[in-house]
Protein backbone atom coordinates (compact mmCIF):
# COMPACT_ATOMS: atom_id res chain seq x y z
CA UNK A 1 0.00 0.00 0.00
CA UNK A 2 1.49 3.49 -0.93
CA UNK A 3 1.77 6.57 1.76
CA UNK A 4 -0.79 8.92 1.63
CA UNK A 5 0.58 11.61 -0.36
CA UNK A 6 2.16 14.62 1.70
CA UNK A 7 -0.37 17.82 2.07
CA UNK A 8 0.34 20.16 0.33
CA UNK A 9 0.04 23.68 1.29
CA UNK A 10 -2.93 25.66 0.65
CA UNK A 11 -0.58 28.84 -0.81
CA UNK A 12 2.23 28.49 -2.33
CA UNK A 13 5.29 29.88 -0.64
CA UNK A 14 6.31 34.08 -1.93
CA UNK A 15 10.40 33.29 -2.69
CA UNK A 16 10.86 36.88 -2.93
CA UNK A 17 10.94 37.88 0.92
CA UNK A 18 14.28 39.47 0.93
CA UNK A 19 14.12 43.39 1.17
CA UNK A 20 17.46 44.37 -0.16
CA UNK A 21 17.94 47.81 1.75
CA UNK A 22 21.06 50.64 0.09
CA UNK A 23 22.70 52.35 2.36
CA UNK A 24 24.11 56.27 0.08
CA UNK A 25 24.68 58.00 3.06
CA UNK A 26 22.77 61.53 4.48
CA UNK A 27 22.05 62.46 7.51
CA UNK A 28 20.29 59.77 8.65
CA UNK A 29 24.01 58.24 8.93
CA UNK A 30 25.20 61.05 10.36
CA UNK A 31 27.62 61.58 13.64
CA UNK A 32 27.73 65.16 15.51
CA UNK A 33 29.96 65.15 18.51
CA UNK A 34 27.63 65.77 21.23
CA UNK A 35 23.93 64.23 21.14
CA UNK A 36 22.45 68.13 21.21
CA UNK A 37 24.08 68.83 17.69
CA UNK A 38 21.74 68.60 15.18
CA UNK A 39 23.38 71.04 12.78
CA UNK A 40 26.87 70.68 13.03
CA UNK A 41 27.25 67.13 12.32
CA UNK A 42 29.10 65.36 9.31
CA UNK A 43 26.59 63.06 7.09
CA UNK A 44 27.31 59.57 5.57
CA UNK A 45 29.33 58.31 8.25
CA UNK A 46 27.46 55.45 9.73
CA UNK A 47 27.48 52.19 7.88
CA UNK A 48 23.63 50.92 6.83
CA UNK A 49 23.96 47.71 8.62
CA UNK A 50 24.74 49.97 11.76
CA UNK A 51 21.42 51.81 10.68
CA UNK A 52 19.12 48.92 10.94
CA UNK A 53 20.76 47.03 14.31
CA UNK A 54 17.40 46.13 16.39
CA UNK A 55 14.63 46.89 13.57
CA UNK A 56 12.80 44.38 13.11
CA UNK A 57 12.42 42.56 10.23
CA UNK A 58 8.23 41.68 9.14
CA UNK A 59 7.39 38.20 9.39
CA UNK A 60 8.88 36.29 6.90
CA UNK A 61 10.91 38.81 5.78
CA UNK A 62 14.86 39.13 5.59
CA UNK A 63 16.49 42.30 5.35
CA UNK A 64 19.77 41.92 3.89
CA UNK A 65 22.44 45.60 3.31
CA UNK A 66 24.19 46.77 0.58
CA UNK A 67 26.60 50.13 1.37
CA UNK A 68 26.31 51.55 -2.68
CA UNK A 69 28.50 54.93 -0.91
CA UNK A 70 28.34 56.64 2.23
CA UNK A 71 28.23 60.80 1.60
CA UNK A 72 26.56 63.82 2.11
CA UNK A 73 24.15 63.54 -0.90
CA UNK A 74 24.52 67.68 -1.46
CA UNK A 75 27.37 65.98 -3.02
CA UNK A 76 25.98 63.27 -5.05
CA UNK A 77 28.25 62.19 -8.74
CA UNK A 78 27.08 60.99 -11.43
CA UNK A 79 29.29 57.86 -10.41
CA UNK A 80 27.63 57.01 -7.36
CA UNK A 81 23.90 57.31 -9.43
CA UNK A 82 25.15 54.80 -11.53
CA UNK A 83 26.26 52.11 -9.00
CA UNK A 84 22.87 52.86 -7.40
CA UNK A 85 20.83 52.45 -10.50
CA UNK A 86 23.04 49.18 -11.36
CA UNK A 87 22.85 47.58 -7.71
CA UNK A 88 19.22 48.41 -7.85
CA UNK A 89 18.69 46.80 -11.18
CA UNK A 90 20.27 43.79 -9.83
CA UNK A 91 18.22 43.73 -6.81
CA UNK A 92 15.12 44.44 -9.19
CA UNK A 93 16.43 41.20 -11.30
CA UNK A 94 16.69 38.92 -8.23
CA UNK A 95 14.08 36.51 -7.99
CA UNK A 96 14.33 36.67 -3.76
CA UNK A 97 14.27 39.90 -3.46
CA UNK A 98 10.48 41.48 -3.17
CA UNK A 99 11.65 45.28 -2.13
CA UNK A 100 13.95 47.67 -2.50
CA UNK A 101 14.67 50.52 0.43
CA UNK A 102 17.40 53.13 -0.52
CA UNK A 103 18.81 55.28 2.91
CA UNK A 104 19.31 58.62 1.26
CA UNK A 105 20.40 62.20 2.25
CA UNK A 106 17.70 64.42 2.04
CA UNK A 107 18.55 67.40 -0.12
CA UNK A 108 18.74 65.92 -3.50
CA UNK A 109 16.61 62.53 -1.97
CA UNK A 110 13.95 64.06 -4.46
CA UNK A 111 16.49 63.69 -8.06
CA UNK A 112 17.68 60.26 -6.76
CA UNK A 113 14.06 58.78 -6.41
CA UNK A 114 13.03 60.55 -9.99
CA UNK A 115 16.47 58.94 -12.08
CA UNK A 116 15.62 55.81 -10.45
CA UNK A 117 11.47 55.78 -11.43
CA UNK A 118 12.53 57.56 -15.06
CA UNK A 119 15.09 54.77 -15.82
CA UNK A 120 14.08 51.59 -13.84
CA UNK A 121 10.23 51.80 -14.01
CA UNK A 122 10.56 49.48 -11.16
CA UNK A 123 8.01 46.26 -10.87
CA UNK A 124 9.09 45.52 -7.20
CA UNK A 125 8.54 48.77 -4.86
CA UNK A 126 11.83 51.12 -4.21
CA UNK A 127 11.41 53.37 -1.19
CA UNK A 128 13.93 56.01 -0.19
CA UNK A 129 13.99 57.66 3.01
CA UNK A 130 16.28 59.64 4.80
CA UNK A 131 16.08 61.89 8.26
CA UNK A 132 16.51 65.31 9.69
CA UNK A 133 18.87 64.50 12.78
CA UNK A 134 21.92 62.87 12.58
CA UNK A 135 21.97 59.01 14.02
CA UNK A 136 23.43 60.68 17.34
CA UNK A 137 20.92 63.07 18.37
CA UNK A 138 18.67 62.27 21.41
CA UNK A 139 15.96 61.95 19.56
CA UNK A 140 16.60 61.03 16.31
CA UNK A 141 14.10 60.87 13.36
CA UNK A 142 15.83 58.00 11.25
CA UNK A 143 14.70 54.73 13.57
CA UNK A 144 11.33 55.81 12.53
CA UNK A 145 11.42 56.23 9.68
CA UNK A 146 13.66 53.71 8.72
CA UNK A 147 10.55 51.49 10.39
CA UNK A 148 8.11 53.24 8.23
CA UNK A 149 9.98 52.70 5.77
CA UNK A 150 10.27 48.99 5.71
CA UNK A 151 6.60 48.42 6.63
CA UNK A 152 6.01 50.74 3.00
CA UNK A 153 8.36 48.58 0.91
CA UNK A 154 6.35 45.26 2.48
CA UNK A 155 3.12 46.76 2.04
CA UNK A 156 0.89 44.25 -0.33
CA UNK A 157 -0.86 46.91 -2.33
CA UNK A 158 2.66 48.48 -2.82
CA UNK A 159 4.13 45.41 -4.05
CA UNK A 160 1.57 44.62 -6.38
CA UNK A 161 2.10 48.13 -7.72
CA UNK A 162 5.79 48.84 -7.44
CA UNK A 163 7.27 52.31 -8.51
CA UNK A 164 9.61 54.70 -6.02
CA UNK A 165 8.29 56.27 -3.15
CA UNK A 166 9.36 58.47 -0.71
CA UNK A 167 8.71 58.40 3.06
CA UNK A 168 9.46 60.40 5.99
CA UNK A 169 7.84 61.64 9.27
CA UNK A 170 5.21 58.81 8.35
CA UNK A 171 4.44 60.18 5.10
CA UNK A 172 4.83 58.79 1.50
CA UNK A 173 5.15 60.64 -1.89
CA UNK A 174 5.25 59.53 -5.13
CA UNK A 175 8.54 59.96 -6.74
CA UNK A 176 7.83 62.92 -8.96
CA UNK A 177 5.90 64.67 -6.13
CA UNK A 178 8.17 64.16 -3.71
CA UNK A 179 10.27 67.34 -2.74
CA UNK A 180 12.16 68.66 -0.07
CA UNK A 181 10.05 71.78 1.05
CA UNK A 182 11.74 72.32 4.10
CA UNK A 183 15.48 72.70 5.43
CA UNK A 184 15.12 71.60 8.96
CA UNK A 185 11.73 70.34 10.12
CA UNK A 186 11.49 66.61 10.66
CA UNK A 187 8.51 66.47 8.39
CA UNK A 188 10.88 68.35 5.26
CA UNK A 189 9.22 66.90 2.48
CA UNK A 190 5.95 67.58 0.55
CA UNK A 191 4.23 66.53 -2.65
CA UNK A 192 2.88 69.97 -4.04
CA UNK A 193 -0.51 69.91 -4.99
CA UNK A 194 -0.16 66.33 -5.59
CA UNK A 195 0.10 66.07 -1.04
CA UNK A 196 0.73 62.91 0.32
CA UNK A 197 -0.01 59.36 -1.52
CA UNK A 198 -0.57 57.99 2.16
CA UNK A 199 0.35 57.70 5.65
CA UNK A 200 2.20 55.28 7.56
CA UNK A 201 0.58 54.77 10.84
CA UNK A 202 0.82 52.36 14.01
CA UNK A 203 3.04 49.63 11.43
CA UNK A 204 -0.10 50.20 8.37
CA UNK A 205 0.34 51.80 5.45
CA UNK A 206 -3.27 53.98 4.54
CA UNK A 207 -3.98 54.78 1.22
CA UNK A 208 -5.01 57.99 -0.56
CA UNK A 209 -4.93 56.61 -3.99
CA UNK A 210 -4.77 53.78 -5.70
CA UNK A 211 -1.07 53.25 -6.28
CA UNK A 212 -1.12 51.32 -9.29
CA UNK A 213 -3.30 54.46 -11.20
CA UNK A 214 -0.68 56.61 -9.59
CA UNK A 215 2.74 54.05 -10.99
CA UNK A 216 1.33 54.30 -14.52
CA UNK A 217 0.69 57.59 -14.35
CA UNK A 218 4.58 58.46 -13.71
CA UNK A 219 5.87 55.71 -16.26
CA UNK A 220 3.60 58.14 -18.37
CA UNK A 221 5.34 61.03 -17.02
CA UNK A 222 8.93 59.72 -17.46
CA UNK A 223 8.69 58.65 -21.09
CA UNK A 224 9.65 55.46 -23.13
CA UNK A 225 13.56 55.09 -22.33
CA UNK A 226 12.53 51.92 -25.47
CA UNK A 227 14.92 54.12 -27.76
CA UNK A 228 17.77 53.46 -25.47
CA UNK A 229 20.70 52.10 -26.66
CA UNK A 230 22.32 51.10 -23.79
CA UNK A 231 20.78 51.29 -19.46
CA UNK A 232 22.58 54.74 -18.34
CA UNK A 233 24.91 53.14 -15.89
CA UNK A 234 26.57 51.87 -18.69
CA UNK A 235 27.19 55.16 -21.03
CA UNK A 236 30.27 56.64 -21.25
CA UNK A 237 29.31 60.10 -20.61
CA UNK A 238 25.98 61.46 -19.20
CA UNK A 239 25.44 64.72 -21.06
CA UNK A 240 25.89 68.23 -19.48
CA UNK A 241 22.36 69.29 -18.24
CA UNK A 242 22.21 72.77 -16.55
CA UNK A 243 19.43 74.07 -14.87
CA UNK A 244 18.81 77.99 -14.76
CA UNK A 245 16.34 80.14 -13.49
CA UNK A 246 14.64 83.38 -15.09
CA UNK A 247 14.50 86.25 -12.66
CA UNK A 248 14.39 90.17 -13.01
CA UNK A 249 16.72 91.43 -15.06
CA UNK A 250 17.88 88.13 -16.58
CA UNK A 251 20.25 89.06 -19.42
CA UNK A 252 21.14 85.82 -21.12
CA UNK A 253 24.94 86.31 -19.63
CA UNK A 254 24.85 82.69 -18.38
CA UNK A 255 23.83 81.40 -20.92
CA UNK A 256 26.15 83.08 -23.41
CA UNK A 257 29.46 81.91 -21.45
CA UNK A 258 27.63 78.14 -21.06
CA UNK A 259 27.37 78.35 -25.34
CA UNK A 260 31.15 79.37 -25.26
CA UNK A 261 31.96 76.66 -23.25
CA UNK A 262 30.19 74.19 -25.26
CA UNK A 263 32.32 75.66 -28.69
CA UNK A 264 35.63 75.33 -26.46
CA UNK A 265 34.71 71.90 -25.30
CA UNK A 266 33.54 70.57 -28.74
CA UNK A 267 36.98 72.13 -30.30
CA UNK A 268 38.96 70.03 -27.55
CA UNK A 269 39.83 72.90 -26.05
CA UNK A 270 37.63 72.64 -22.82
CA UNK A 271 38.10 69.06 -20.42
CA UNK A 272 34.46 69.71 -19.68
CA UNK A 273 31.62 67.98 -21.40
CA UNK A 274 30.02 70.29 -23.51
CA UNK A 275 26.51 71.98 -22.92
CA UNK A 276 23.52 69.74 -24.33
CA UNK A 277 20.49 70.52 -22.53
CA UNK A 278 19.43 73.54 -20.84
CA UNK A 279 16.32 73.37 -18.10
CA UNK A 280 14.47 76.89 -17.57
CA UNK A 281 12.70 77.30 -14.68
CA UNK A 282 10.77 79.91 -15.59
CA UNK A 283 8.37 82.66 -13.79
CA UNK A 284 4.91 81.98 -13.31
CA UNK A 285 3.30 79.86 -16.13
CA UNK A 286 6.79 79.28 -17.27
CA UNK A 287 7.33 82.59 -19.15
CA UNK A 288 11.02 83.92 -19.39
CA UNK A 289 12.61 87.25 -19.26
CA UNK A 290 12.95 88.69 -23.10
CA UNK A 291 16.43 89.26 -22.89
CA UNK A 292 17.03 85.60 -21.63
CA UNK A 293 14.73 83.88 -24.54
CA UNK A 294 17.37 85.78 -27.26
CA UNK A 295 20.31 83.61 -25.56
CA UNK A 296 17.82 80.61 -25.13
CA UNK A 297 17.09 80.65 -29.45
CA UNK A 298 20.37 81.25 -29.81
CA UNK A 299 21.50 77.60 -28.04
CA UNK A 300 18.74 76.28 -29.51
CA UNK A 301 20.09 77.54 -32.85
CA UNK A 302 23.59 75.75 -31.69
CA UNK A 303 21.43 72.36 -30.70
CA UNK A 304 21.11 72.98 -27.43
CA UNK A 305 17.78 71.31 -26.17
CA UNK A 306 15.74 73.79 -24.01
CA UNK A 307 12.90 72.43 -22.01
CA UNK A 308 10.94 74.91 -19.85
CA UNK A 309 9.13 74.64 -16.55
CA UNK A 310 8.09 77.21 -13.56
CA UNK A 311 10.18 78.35 -10.63
CA UNK A 312 6.94 78.15 -8.41
CA UNK A 313 7.12 75.83 -5.68
CA UNK A 314 3.23 74.00 -6.65
CA UNK A 315 1.74 73.70 -9.96
CA UNK A 316 3.07 73.08 -13.25
CA UNK A 317 3.23 75.43 -16.51
CA UNK A 318 -0.09 74.56 -18.38
CA UNK A 319 0.95 74.49 -21.84
CA UNK A 320 -0.71 75.90 -25.05
CA UNK A 321 -2.76 73.28 -27.22
CA UNK A 322 0.23 72.31 -29.26
CA UNK A 323 2.23 71.31 -26.09
CA UNK A 324 4.66 74.35 -25.88
CA UNK A 325 4.56 77.42 -23.63
CA UNK A 326 3.38 80.96 -24.74
CA UNK A 327 7.08 81.67 -25.29
CA UNK A 328 6.79 78.72 -27.59
CA UNK A 329 9.66 76.42 -25.79
CA UNK A 330 9.62 72.74 -24.91
CA UNK A 331 7.63 72.26 -21.37
CA UNK A 332 7.39 69.87 -19.05
CA UNK A 333 5.13 69.45 -15.79
CA UNK A 334 8.39 68.24 -13.84
CA UNK A 335 10.24 70.45 -11.00
CA UNK A 336 13.64 72.00 -12.21
CA UNK A 337 15.65 69.29 -10.50
CA UNK A 338 13.39 66.48 -12.11
CA UNK A 339 13.17 67.95 -15.49
CA UNK A 340 16.66 68.30 -15.46
CA UNK A 341 16.84 64.46 -15.07
CA UNK A 342 14.40 63.52 -17.84
CA UNK A 343 15.97 65.84 -19.98
CA UNK A 344 19.42 64.12 -19.87
CA UNK A 345 17.87 60.63 -20.11
CA UNK A 346 15.72 61.66 -22.94
CA UNK A 347 18.90 63.01 -24.57
CA UNK A 348 21.10 59.55 -23.59
CA UNK A 349 18.48 58.08 -24.99
CA UNK A 350 18.66 60.04 -28.13
CA UNK A 351 15.13 60.66 -28.30
CA UNK A 352 14.91 64.08 -29.89
CA UNK A 353 14.15 66.47 -26.70
CA UNK A 354 13.04 69.35 -28.53
C1 LIG B 1 22.33 65.04 2.94
O1 LIG B 1 21.50 65.34 2.10
O2 LIG B 1 23.12 64.10 2.80
C2 LIG B 1 22.48 65.86 4.19
C3 LIG B 1 21.20 66.45 4.65
C4 LIG B 1 20.16 65.43 5.04
O3 LIG B 1 20.27 64.23 4.84
O4 LIG B 1 19.15 65.89 5.61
Amino acid sequence: MSAPPAEAPAVAPDPARVLRVLGTGGTIAGRAACADDVVGYQAGVVAVQDLLQGLPAPPGWTLQTAQVANLDSKDMTVAVWRALLQAVHAALHDPAVGAVLVTHGTDTLEETAWLLQAALAPAKPVVLTGAMRPATARVPDGPQNLTDAVTLATDAALRAAGGVWVTLAGRVFDAAAARKVHPARVDAFGGGDAGPAAWVEGGRVRWLLDPAARVAALEALAGSRGAAVEPPWQAAAWPRVEWITSHAAADGALVRALLAQRCAARAGQDADAPLAGLVVAGTGNGSVHAELADALRQAQQEGVAVWVTTRCAEGEVLPSPHGRSAGGWAVTPLPPAKARISLMLALLAQADPR
